[in-house]
């Protein structure tokens, strides 16, 4: 990677529809996220944040511009090397937490894991490990529907690191949290950063951005603001 930064988005645009139907959701965003930086992006209803994050994810594909992540041209990756990045650079975390029913704690962070190599003793002690990091050892066995907000979404980000990930890309990941829980949701991200990993969290909330140290400001489709605090 030498002098590259992590992440290098240069003139990316997006554009959903076709014709009459066509929204330009993202007007040529240029910036770059350098490795272990904590970016929070914030902007009003529709200003193109889960957008550029679905791009950066590489869950989706921009219309136009550059996408470099780790020194790969995103735009010329396959579908299969797409998927590649998305299981193992990347952890997402969603508003709606979007675990499995009926099931533990414990399966569901192992989740990933049983995608790519069939569940083992390994990731059984590995997904243990990470609900205890989060504060749910207590947990394990129990269903989504017998936790709380807030220990539903600490599952979701114990999940996420399953495959030790690079990077975390987090959509409202407090949109559904009252303020304490957002507040022990993000002070595990803070621990994340400090350990070195990069993450990026989309908020509509500004003492929830305090926690990153910069803040990228979108407005219809552009970088309004981009400012580290
Ligand atoms: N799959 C899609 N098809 C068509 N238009 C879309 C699609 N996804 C998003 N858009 C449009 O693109 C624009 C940006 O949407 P986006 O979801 O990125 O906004 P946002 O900043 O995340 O908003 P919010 O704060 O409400 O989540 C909006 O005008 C939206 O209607
Ligand atoms: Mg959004």
């Amino acid at each position: 990677m030498d002098a590259k930064s992590l992440i290098e988005v240069e003139n990316l645009s997006k554009v959903y529809g076709e014709g009459d139907a066509a929204v330009e959701a993202l007007k040529g965003i240029s910036m770059n996220i350098e490795q272990s930086d904590f970016v929070a992006i914030m902007g009003p209803s529709g200003s193109g944040k889960s957008t550029l994050m679905h791009l950066i994810g590489c869950l989706d594909q921009a219309t136009s511009g550059h996408y470099g992540l780790a020194g790969r041209s995103v735009e010329t990756l396959d579908d299969d090397e797409l998927a590649d990045i998305r299981s193992h650079e990347i952890g997402f975390v969603f508003q709606q937490f979007n675990l499995l029913p009926r099931t533990s704690s414990l399966e569901n962070v192992m989740l990933p894991l049983t995608y790519l190599r069939g569940p083992s003793t390994d990731g059984r002690k590995h997904a243990a490990e990470l609900l205890r990091s989060v504060g749910l050892e207590h947990r394990i066995k129990n269903w989504p529907n017998e936790l709380s907000g807030g220990e539903q979404q600490r599952v979701a980000i114990a999940r996420s690191l399953i495959n030790d990930p690079s990077i975390i890309l987090a959509d409202e990941p407090t949109g559904a949290l009252d303020s304490k829980a957002g507040d022990e949701v993000m002070a595990i991200f803070k621990r994340l950063n400090e350990e070195g990993r990069t993450i990026v969290i989309i908020t509509h909330e500004r003492y929830i951005a305090e926690y990153s140290s910069r803040i990228i400001y979108l407005k219809d489709g552009r970088i309004e603001t981009d400012e580290r605090h």
